[in-house]
């Protein structure tokens, strides 16, 4: 396998009047066909200014959501939108294409003009998308003279225009977005500066697996909140009630607590209530009642944790996953005084990273700004897989240039 190409390994002249085709990963929040959270969109914007600039014709090509077939409730119309009042403060022209495939479509790709970009609609309104279909994956690159790959975020996908495209192309670049997250993401998995602290919450032990069993090793404490700890409680004989359990990983999770006991650090209290809509809530300490659920983590677990990334030293915070069910604002507190540790955290000198989709938003809710962490990852899934070790078509196959 060779080395990836970056944008910036390109001279200047190479992109004028070249067309580019850049996966992007535009599958944001849309609410009454506006975009609700642009960070996805934002992210990218680098990546699509500097080859504009250069005089490229730029073709981004992105999915929204998960349609069943053309479903114009997932269409990318809105971003379109959103896209254009960004660039719109630098001059540069978006147009929109309504659907990804097609004569029309082409035709449009062939009038483009130097500097222009074109967002074509939600690739996925094609199954051919995910299938990795060859034929698909020739039209799409019949628009484009060169590949660039500016999607981290769904590069764990083997889909038709992550992986079977970039084939057709003799040049396929890692994006602006892209090679920022493989810097950030490659030190914390190889080599994270310690000491390391995990902070991991959330509800699916079963994805974040991977990534656990990879850098439990490295870190040099873990701290576990939100859904998860139940799975680790009820492993250590504590009685969770109705808490969400993951049975099947409880193996995994008591060789994760015989492994790392001196390591790991658990919730000593809880938020718990009989149900989610429920206003009512009671505090317990480590044992919950038969018919409670536990929602948050209490006072003394914030006290803990907090004072945990308070003093980790100039080392390296990771956090994916919610401290509880922080939708509802009886059950935030745990979650908003871990995110705000972490930017006090930052501004300390700290490395922190942050990933996960609903990590980003319980930041944002907290009224964190991605100006206070060292880095936000776009990913949910794919930096899981990524720093799990997994294979990465997207990526592995700029590799093979
Ligand atoms: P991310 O997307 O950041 O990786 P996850 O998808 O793993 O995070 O988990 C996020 C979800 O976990 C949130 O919707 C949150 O409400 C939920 N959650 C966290 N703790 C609890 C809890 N104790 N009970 C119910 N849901 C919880
Ligand atoms: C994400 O939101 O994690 C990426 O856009 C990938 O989406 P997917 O899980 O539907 O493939
Ligand atoms: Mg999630």
């Amino acid at each position: 396998m060779g080395q990836i190409k970056f944008i910036t390994d390109f001279e200047d002249k190479f992109y004028l009047n070249k067309k580019i085709f850049v996966r992007v990963d535009f599958n944001v929040k849309v609410q009454d066909n506006r975009v609700s959270e642009d960070f996805r969109i934002r992210s990218a914007i680098p990546t699509i200014e500097y080859l504009s600039k250069r005089g490229a014709r730029v073709i981004l090509g992105s999915h929204l959501d998960r349609p069943k077939g053309r479903d114009y409730r997932y269409s990318l119309r809105p971003v379109s939108l959103k896209l254009e009042e960004i660039l719109s403060s630098f001059n540069t022209k978006v147009k929109f294409a309504e659907d990804c495939a097609g004569t029309d479509t082409k035709r449009m790709v062939d009038s483009m003009e130097n500097g222009e970009v074109l967002l074509l609609e939600n690739l996925r309104f094609y199954p051919e998308e995910e299938k990795n279909d060859l034929q698909f994956c020739q039209a799409l690159a019949s628009y484009a003279d060169v590949y660039v790959n500016d999607a981290f975020s769904t590069s764990h996908r083997k889909h038709s225009s992550t992986y079977g495209v970039a084939k057709f192309f003799d040049t396929r670049i890692a994006g602006f977005n892209l090679a920022q997250e493989l810097q950030y993401l490659s030190l914390l998995r190889e080599k994270p500066a310690n000491p390391f602290t995990l902070v991991i919450g959330g509800v699916k032990i079963k994805d974040k697996i991977g990534a656990l069993d990879h850098l439990l090793p490295k870190a040099d404490k873990v701290l576990i909140g939100g859904a998860a700890s139940y799975t680790f409680l009820k492993a250590k004989g504590h009685s969770v009630g109705q808490s969400i359990i993951e049975e099947d990983y409880l193996p995994w999770v008591t060789k994760a607590l015989q492994d790392h006991s001196d390591k790991i650090i658990l919730p000593l209290d809880h938020k718990v209530a009989t149900s989610e809509n429920s206003d009512h809530y009671q505090v317990v300490q480590s044992e919950i009642p038969k018919d409670m659920r536990g929602f948050d983590i209490g006072d003394k677990t914030i006290q803990k944790f907090s004072y945990e990334i308070h003093n980790n030293g100039l080392g390296t915070i990771f956090w994916n996953g919610p401290m509880g069910y922080f939708e509802k604002e009886v059950f935030s507190n745990g979650t908003k005084s871990v995110a705000v540790s972490m930017a006090l955290a930052f501004w300390r000198g700290v490395k922190t990273l942050i990933g996960g989709g609903d990590t980003l938003e319980a930041m944002k809710v907290s009224g964190v700004s991605e100006k206070e962490v060292t880095h936000v990852s776009t990913g949910g899934g794919a930096t899981l897989r990524f720093l799990a070790g997994d294979e990465m078509p997207g990526i592995d196959i700029l590799k093979s240039n």
